[in-house]
């Protein structure tokens, strides 16, 4: 049985804190199954129990998904002393405790990241063996030929002897400038920055605009965010 607090899955599911959870749950204004419950630890079955808080019933929700246009100068982390952190630009009502990117963009990357606190989700994500293909725009210093771009798609061998899995690569110009779509399915340190430079193209810009399926919202701004529906959440895992 999938179980969580009762303070925990009602603060999730009515965007409040756990302390404002706690509270509700305290003033009586909290039942599980028809039944006023009184203790936040109570244990809920989140596949069956049904919560209502003043007499409003919610599906429940286990965890958040929230999709973000990371801005550049922001790190991708839960917390750190003196740099901002993406967890950080994530706006009260979608807090939770344990929020987490599910993967790195480097510093000065923009873009799709995803911030849970999924940690099964994110393993998925990240695992290459789930075939999850990450698109990246990258502007280039120089063009990728077409020998480069097949290296690419090959699986380019690093220098240093790392081995880099076959991506999708399109190489274009747009406005008289190198640019180059690629696609990989792993996130090694750097990946896509290292791979080009092997190529003698190196990145001046990054940015991440799909994940799956699922694009990055052009609505959002950078350094904003939202939560994802349970439809882009499936997006995630469709391959295309
Ligand atoms: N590859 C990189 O080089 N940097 C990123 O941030 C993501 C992929």
């Amino acid at each position: 049985m999938p179980s969580e607090r009762l303070d925990k899955i009602t603060a999730l599911n009515c965007s409040v804190s756990r302390r404002d959870a706690r509270k509700l749950i305290k003033e009586g204004r909290v039942s599980v199954n028809g039944q006023t419950v009184l203790r936040a630890e109570t244990e809920i079955d989140t596949a069956t129990d049904e919560i209502t808080v003043d007499g409003v019933s919610y599906a429940i929700k286990e965890h958040i998904y929230i999709m973000m246009n990371k801005p550049a100068g922001v790190i991708s982390a839960s917390e750190d002393i003196k740099k901002t952190t993406v967890v950080d630009l994530v706006p009260q009502r979608l807090r939770r405790r344990s929020l987490f990117p599910a993967g790195r963009l480097d510093r000065d990357t923009t873009g799709l990241i995803i911030i849970t606190d999924d940690g099964a989700f994110t393993h998925r994500l990240l695992s290459p063996s789930h075939h999850v293909y990450k698109r990246y725009i990258a502007k280039l210093d120089a063009p990728l030929d077409a020998g480069s771009v097949k290296r690419l798609e090959e699986g380019i061998l690093l220098e240093d002897g790392t081995h880099c899995l076959p991506a999708r690569v399109k190489a274009y110009e747009k406005d008289g400038e190198p640019f180059a779509q690629i696609e990989i399915r792993e996130g090694k340190y750097h990946q896509v920055k290292r791979m080009t430079a092997a190529c003698g193209s190196h990145v001046t810009e990054l940015q991440r605009v799909k994940i799956g399926a699922l694009s990055l919202d052009e609505g959002l701004a950078p350094g904003e965010c939202r939560e994802m529906t349970p439809e882009e959440l499936a997006l995630v895992f469709e391959n295309e």
